[in-house]
């Protein structure tokens, strides 16, 4: 494990590290099943609440942590933030770890009582709600009717629509070019991903024609953008005029007063295998009671499978937008082996060298997901361990909680998203052969045109 670093965050994380010795002692004993916890009737009117968790230094620890079923949310060389709900917080002050509670996200003036919040508050209307959202793509699509098009690939739980959208010259045919995914939105609470989408959707239309790397782009690749996989999750998350640090979807869980389940532990690839994910409806990361038993996961993964033409999957490279971190992760998220069964040295390899590049273009930090801590059914390990995808999770703006954590302010949007136009494009620009990335070009892509 290779303890990442930042800036002036740690200096305050280690001033705040000298006041609780104790924790990383009680960090070493945390390895062991947390213990049971009661869940409330009433968890699910309770906001949840960020903490600074000061001990868990190994990924070990932190998966250890994230058993309590909490998210984590940052990671540091010696102390990690997690979003709680008062239960999770008591398991992991069970666990020996001193946790100090963080600001709430801003909060609105209050709403009247019963209203229904329309809109997001003051600092944050220039995020898009899912009305406002809709409206964008459609007018997209209108002015664009060439190179980009829009499917409804089915419905969210509370029956929003899901939408592919295409972009690529000769849009409307289906024609025999390398294909790139980009996702959004799986977390609620992650806004800023939308806004990822819609930056690289008006970024390629707008330029095709005047910005050459994108014109050759579309001209060769049929890229799509699934630009919100929780729209559920996000309208809830923004209804009450407070933002409500929501995670998951809204889908009810039976015999449980719970909602939702977290999305990112729902996919069809060693689904709960590997303590990575919760099986308590209560938790921040409930995996859900079967495999890809969200739709919202089942309508992407049918809209994944449907890219496969005479047996081959046409989607090679991938990007799923979070919030927050500023990190570059790719699989698998299951284990802490770099190799081994679905993923061979060169594999790996390419996957390490290519996310480094985009990680030296966006200036994020690029590793192992599993190097912060274990995840199973993640959209990555899926995408990859199924369908062969080079996938990529990334974590965006901003690096700490400092800085805003879940919730930047709108002002951020422009520099924010068009931080990865880079990296989205080197990963679209090389979908045709992503073993060009360690010179195998000739060994693994024989035969395919260059792009
Ligand atoms: N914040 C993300 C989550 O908890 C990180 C996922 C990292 N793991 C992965 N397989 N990408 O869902
Ligand atoms: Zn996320």
């Amino acid at each position: 494990m290779r303890p990442r670093i930042p800036g002036g965050r740690t200096t305050v994380l280690a001033a705040l590290l000298s006041l609780s010795l104790a924790a990383p002692i009680a960090a070493a004993q945390a390895q062991g099943a947390p213990p049971h916890r009661p869940t409330s009737a009433a968890a699910d009117t309770e906001l949840p609440h960020q903490y600074e968790v000061t001990g868990p230094t190994t990924a070990a620890a932190r998966t250890a942590l994230a058993a309590t079923g909490a998210s984590i949310d940052e990671v540091h060389a010696r102390a990690v933030v997690v979003t709680a709900s008062r239960a999770q917080a008591a398991a992991a002050r069970q666990l020996g770890y001193v946790l100090r509670r963080l600001p709430d996200p801003p909060a609105a003036k209050p709403a009247a009582p019963g209203a229904k919040v329309k809109d997001f508050p003051p600092g944050y209307t220039g995020y898009h709600t899912y009305a406002e959202e809709t409206k964008e793509i459609d007018t997209l699509v209108a002015k664009y009717p060439a190179i980009l098009s829009k499917q409804v690939i089915g419905t969210s739980h509370e029956g929003r629509d899901i939408l592919a959208l295409k972009l690529s010259k000769n849009v409307t045919k289906d024609e025999n070019e390398p294909e790139v995914l980009f996702t959004a939105h799986q977390h609620a609470r992650e806004h800023l991903t939308v806004e990822m989408a819609l930056y690289l959707l008006n970024e390629l239309t707008s330029k095709y024609g005047s910005d050459d790397r994108v014109t050759k782009l579309l001209d060769s690749r049929e890229i799509w953008i699934v630009p919100d996989l929780n729209p559920d999750g996000g309208e809830y998350d923004i209804s009450s005029g407070n933002f409500r640090m929501w995670r998951k979807n809204r889908q009810p869980n039976a015999g449980s007063n719970e909602v939702g389940t977290d999305l990112n532990r729902n996919w069809d690839f060693k689904w709960g295998c590997c303590n990575g994910s919760s099986d308590d409806p209560g938790d921040e990361t409930y995996r859900g009671p079967s495999a890809a038993s969200a739709p919202e996961v089942q309508v992407v993964s049918k809209f994944v499978r449907s890219r496969i033409v005479n047996g081959t999957q046409q989607i090679k490279t991938a990007i799923d937008f979070h919030t927050y971190s500023e990190l570059v992760l790719w699989p698998f998220g299951f284990t802490n082996d770099e190799t081994g069964p679905g993923m061979t040295q060169d594999e790996h390899d390419t996957f390490a060298t290519l996310g480094k590049k985009m990680a030296a273009s966006n200036g994020y930090t690029p590793e192992q997901s599993s190097e912060l801590y274990i995840t199973d059914g993640a959209i990555d390990d899926w995408l990859w361990g199924d369908q062969r995808i080079f996938a990529y999770t990334f974590e965006m703006y901003p690096s700490s909680s400092g800085s805003g954590g879940f919730y930047p302010k709108d002002s951020v949007i422009p520099k924010e998203t068009a931080r990865n136009r880079d990296a989205v494009l080197q990963l679209a620009e090389i979908a045709d052969c992503p073993y060009r990335a360690i010179g195998k070009q000739d060994q693994y892509c024989k035969g395919k045109g260059k792009g």
